[in-house]
């Protein structure tokens, strides 16, 4: 009774009782509460608590996690090490692929895949990864690197390393949401290679490190940096309007538009725009959200009607740039957050696991002869 999805569209393939996707009515929940309400009255060590618990936490409880998860935002001497010996030219994305992939070598039971074992695993990669991404930035720079603060949340401290300076309420809270934001969504590309390589009880480093290199795609998380490009390429605003009809018609993408799922506006762009204008106005970068919006205005004009519409990468593009990001920073940031979901669906994969092994459908001859090497 097997039928074949191209791209696995429509497939049912997990379950999951952390978010929920409604693509036709624009609608993401995380264990039943909106993607909205998280955005504006939680926080992401709260968020993460609660994908991880699919309960949000006691006063306690938040506070008890938090210090747990600060606790272990130090690198160990020899990644730092590790740090240094990387090229400066590396990508970030490939760096945080690798590190995340190394710190199996600093735990003593890597392989360990009981439930409380992948949890404490997960907590210390997620703690780790914005160390790694601050370290490796100001290494390149020719900078000190910046010791984490405990004090600090996740969000702050992984400024304060970037920049050196602890960051306004504002931009820590700007970047909070980003980070609560991205920290989940069904079984999208990156999630589902995090469960298909744990179901094999192969383990949580090597699921995370495949995880990151599906999200460097540009049709998955990679898409956050060729917006970035896309604005850089555009001279002017009067330009927006031939630059994407002339996209449009050679078959070109709009980075940053359309979604598998949302049939409707992605509700993380609807809350990042609404972001991006504040931030743009308050840092100078007011060119880069008109520009944004012409193009978002042309597509409604051009292409809504296919139900392409801006996804979560588009206005991330000028947040992240008028928080003060390097372009090869945004993928990273994605993945900083969605770690929160991949090890979420790991726990949840190892909770009641079956291999993941579907089939492929054979279309190459039969019945042909082995010709010998000196006859063909
Ligand atoms: N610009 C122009 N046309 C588009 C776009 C776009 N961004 N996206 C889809 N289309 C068109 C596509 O050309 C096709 O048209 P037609 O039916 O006339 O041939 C139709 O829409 C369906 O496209 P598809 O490739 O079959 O749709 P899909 O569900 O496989 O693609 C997607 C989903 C995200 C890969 C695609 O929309 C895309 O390439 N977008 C640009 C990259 C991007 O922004 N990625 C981030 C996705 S959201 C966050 C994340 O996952 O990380």
């Amino acid at each position: 009774m097997s039928t074949y999805s191209k791209g696995l569209e429509g497939v049912v393939a997990a379950e999951t009782r952390m978010s929920f996707i409604d693509g036709e009515k624009g609608v993401l929940e995380y264990v039943g509460i909106a993607i909205d309400d998280l955005a504006r009255n939680s926080n992401f060590e709260e968020t993460v608590f609660l994908l991880w618990n699919t309960r949000l936490p006691k006063k306690s409880e938040l506070e008890a996690f938090r210090g747990d998860l600060r606790s272990r935002y130090d690198l160990p001497p020899s990644a730092i090490d590790a740090l240094r010996h990387i090229p400066k030219s590396a990508q970030p994305m490939h760096v945080l692929r690798t590190m995340v992939s190394s710190l199996a070598f600093l735990d003593a039971h890597p392989n360990a895949n009981d439930l409380p074992s992948a949890r404490d695993k997960s907590l210390t990669i997620l703690a780790r990864t914005p160390t790694i991404i601050a370290a490796f930035d100001r290494i390149r720079r020719g900078l000190n690197i910046v010791p984490p603060r405990k004090d600090l949340s996740f969000s702050a401290n992984f400024l304060y390393m970037l920049n050196g300076e602890v960051p306004t309420p504002t931009m820590e809270r700007a970047f909070d949401v980003c980070m609560i934001l991205h920290a989940d969504h069904g079984l999208n590309n990156s999630t589902f290679t995090a469960r298909v390589v744990i179901s094999t009880l192969s383990d949580v480093y090597s699921a995370l490190t495949a995880a990151v290199g599906s999200l460097r795609g540009p049709l998955h998380g990679g898409a956050n940096e060729e917006v970035m490009e896309m604005l850089g390429e555009i001279p002017s605003l009067d330009a927006v309007e031939p630059y994407v009809m002339g996209k449009l018609a050679k078959k070109e993408r709009i980075m940053g538009f359309g979604h598998r799922v949302y049939k409707a506006i992605d509700p993380r762009a609807t809350f990042l725009k609404t972001l991006a204008k504040q931030l743009a106005a308050d840092t100078g970068n007011q060119d880069l959200y008109e520009k944004s919006t012409k193009i978002e205005e042309i597509m409604a004009r051009e292409v809504a009607a296919k139900g392409i519409y801006p996804n979560v990468d588009f206005y991330s593009a000028t947040t992240y740039h008028s928080i003060g990001l390097k372009l090869d920073l945004f993928t990273p940031m994605f993945a900083m957050s969605r770690i929160a979901g991949w090890a979420g669906h790991i726990i949840e994969q190892l909770d009641g696991n079956r291999l993941f092994r579907p089939k492929a459908e054979y279309v190459g001859p039969h019945n042909e002869k082995y010709v010998p090497i000196a006859e063909r």
